[in-house]
């Protein structure tokens, strides 16, 4: 299945490149850009992530893009949709996340390509909801969550089954968007 290209006014959303694989490493690998996961990722667990990605939008039609901003910077990472792989109260559901690389931080590219991912999935996909999730001191991740719509019920926060018990990282906050009652496909801030 090929990988639908979403454009929006500044940005690019397309399918992975090989010439992807160098800076999505130098990203995965930067602290500030993962302060809020485990860990930093080498090169080799780098590549694995924008292969699963790859595998992603074969089998659902749908995944996290790759993202372009023409003229300026060929990739500064993803955003999109993901399928988690793991159970909880809110699975099966389709998570929005993404990642960006810090130079390009605070100017809004994460909130554009959201909304663009979100009118999918409510366009073309048929979704009645989407869910977005990240741990509680992630304030720069909740932002975009509440920029474009989404809305935080404390009595949804869970344990992320994949973090190890008395993980600093294990608590999640979560945030929904139903096609119908929040999403707007207008950036509000
Ligand atoms: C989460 C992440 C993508 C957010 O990036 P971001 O740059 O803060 O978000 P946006 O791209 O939407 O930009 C919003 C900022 O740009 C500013 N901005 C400038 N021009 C803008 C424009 N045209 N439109 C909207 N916002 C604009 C906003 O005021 C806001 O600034 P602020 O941070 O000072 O409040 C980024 O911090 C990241 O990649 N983090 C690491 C990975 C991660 O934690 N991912 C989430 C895991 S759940």
């Amino acid at each position: 299945m090929s990988t639908p290209i979403l454009r929006t006014s500044r940005l690019l959303l397309r399918e992975w490149r090989p010439e992807d694989r160098e800076p999505f490493a130098v990203m995965n690998a930067d602290p500030r850009v993962m302060e809020y996961f485990p860990a930093t990722l080498p090169r080799r667990q780098s590549d694995a992530l924008a292969r699963r990605s790859e595998r992603h939008f074969a089998r659902h039609g749908f995944g996290p893009w790759a993202v372009e901003v023409p003229g300026v910077a060929p990739f500064i990472g993803f955003v999109g949709l993901v399928v988690p792989a793991f159970d909880a109260h809110f699975t099966p559901c389709i998570e929005i996340g993404w990642r960006l690389s810090a130079e390009h931080w605070g100017q809004g590219y994460a909130t554009e390509a959201a909304l663009a991912s979100a009118a999918h999935a409510f366009g073309a996909l048929g979704a009645e909801q989407l869910v977005s999730f990240t741990t509680p001191a992630n304030v720069r991740s909740r932002a975009v969550m509440r920029r474009i719509g989404m809305t935080h019920d404390p009595a949804d926060d869970f344990d992320h089954p994949r973090m190890p018990h008395g993980h600093p990282l294990k608590r999640h906050v979560l945030y929904r968007m139903d096609a119908n009652r929040d999403f707007r496909g207008t950036l509000d801030r």
